[in-house]
């Protein structure tokens, strides 16, 4: 391909995602050698999957294309960068350890649980847009996309109201301004001492919040090991960009898709029941966690071409949720869409652990949103995180009343 698109460099990305490349390799190269560049971490190349059915096929065989490290490497995980701190948390873990951790953490996020939440994130999200300085001059990702995700995350791990601000400000140092993929070790230091803190007070004195849940989970096999002090804090770690990063792009981007198909605005005003499924159009069409890397186990093949064993491979469920092959019209935001299967939540073990809350956080505010306002004006041009890892929007300046 001549027009190659260096995927490995965040700056790509600044100006949205390249979907005319993606587009040709969907059509003439399904399975695609991305040659070393100079930001590839490692200096090695890896292959890029772009097709719906051979994203799916990737997550659906994690014995095949791991999470986690693969003998000889010393690291792996699911970014380019070979992480030696894999198998540490549950996302670059695989089974039986993945099974382990994903069951001991995920009893906290019980569909009750999350549903527990809902009149409390109602009430956040009213006091978010209350509290927006000046409705006609709005920066919608630090004035409101980026507040509910990081006050939903904070509830979980029950983390004080006092300390809310100085823990979020290090984590917009430290883990959600780092465009260039590089976390700050100082902030990273403080936000890790800072849950140290907080599991071993909820360790000696249980209270009636969900990090408490976690931190006192039992296995029902006796022969399975409780999370360790280390297990605690890296799932502490991992809500953070897993779960904050993402559902303020998504909300970014369903605010700018709306103003951008005022008919589907007006749409969403006059019928509120399609709120799930515009949820789910949201998740499609913005697709905040773009790409995911795996470690082949074994040599085999897959998109009609052949990898093998000890290769990167990236798959793009950016690009699986505008396959022509399986969405009719997938430029098209469609609120309405009916069926979407979209993969924006990844599917098979490794499927998002927040979908519940991720859903009712999207919708709650979006309900907000419409219920307050009633115009929305873009300012200026957007801007974009330069950054392959997550896409979204990081400054949108709005105008609304
Ligand atoms: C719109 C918002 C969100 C999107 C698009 C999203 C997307 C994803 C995707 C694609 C994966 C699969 C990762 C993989 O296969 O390697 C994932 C996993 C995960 N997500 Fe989300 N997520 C969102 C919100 C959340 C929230 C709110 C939380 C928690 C509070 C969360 C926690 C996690 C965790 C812990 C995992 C790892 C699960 C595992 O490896 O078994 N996510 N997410």
């Amino acid at each position: 391909m001549t027009d190659a698109v260096d995927l490995s460099y965040g700056a790509t990305f600044e100006h949205g995602f390249p979907h005319d490349f993606f587009r040709k390799l969907r059509d003439e190269q399904p399975l695609y050698w991305h040659a070393p560049t100079q930001y590839c971490p490692d200096g090695e190349g890896f292959w890029v999957i772009s097709r719906y059915e051979d994203c799916v096929r990737v997550m659906r065989d994690p014995a095949t294309f791991s999470s986690d490290k693969v003998s000889p490497r010393t690291g792996g995980g699911t970014t380019l960068l070979d992480e030696p701190y894999a198998g540490m948390a549950m996302n670059n873990a695989d089974d039986p350890q993945h099974r382990r951790l994903r069951g001991l953490v995920s009893q906290g996020f019980t569909p009750r649980a999350i549903a527990d939440m809902e009149t409390d994130l109602r009430r956040r999200a009213k006091a978010i847009l209350h509290a927006i300085p000046d409705p006609a001059n709005c920066e919608f990702v630090t004035e409101v996309a980026r507040e509910l995700p990081l006050q939903a995350i904070c509830s979980i791990l029950g983390v004080p109201e006092e300390d809310r601000v100085q823990l979020s400000e290090w984590i917009d140092h430290g883990l959600m301004e780092q465009s260039d993929g590089v976390i700050s070790r100082e902030y990273l230091h403080l936000i890790r001492d800072y849950g140290r803190k907080l599991i071993e007070q909820k360790r000696q004195k249980p209270v009636n919040d969900i990090m408490s849940g976690i931190i006192h989970a039992r296995s029902d096999d006796p022969n399975e090991k409780p999370l360790t002090p280390l297990e605690l804090i890296n799932f502490f770690l991992l809500l953070f960009p897993a779960g904050a990063e993402t559902t303020r792009s998504a909300l970014s981007g369903a605010m700018l898709a709306l103003i951008e198909n005022p008919d589907q605005m007006a749409k969403l005003r006059a019928h509120p029941e399609l709120m799930p499924p515009a949820v789910e159009e949201i998740v499609r069409w913005t697709t905040p966690s773009i790409y995911k890397r795996r470690t082949a186990t074994s040599d085999t093949e897959i998109a009609g071409g052949k990898i093998k064993a000890g290769e990167k491979l990236s798959y793009w469920e950016i690009s699986a949720n505008r396959d022509e092959r399986v969405f009719r019209d997938p430029f098209k935001f469609d609120i309405s869409r009916d069926p979407n299967p979209h993969v924006g939540f990844g599917t098979g073990i490794h499927i998002c652990l927040g979908i519940a809350l991720a859903r009712m956080e999207i919708k709650i505010m979006m309900e907000e949103i419409l219920a307050r306002f009633g115009q929305f004006e873009i300012q200026s041009q957007p801007l974009w995180m330069p950054n392959n890892r997550l896409l979204g929007v990081r400054e949108l300046k709005l105008r609304i009343s």
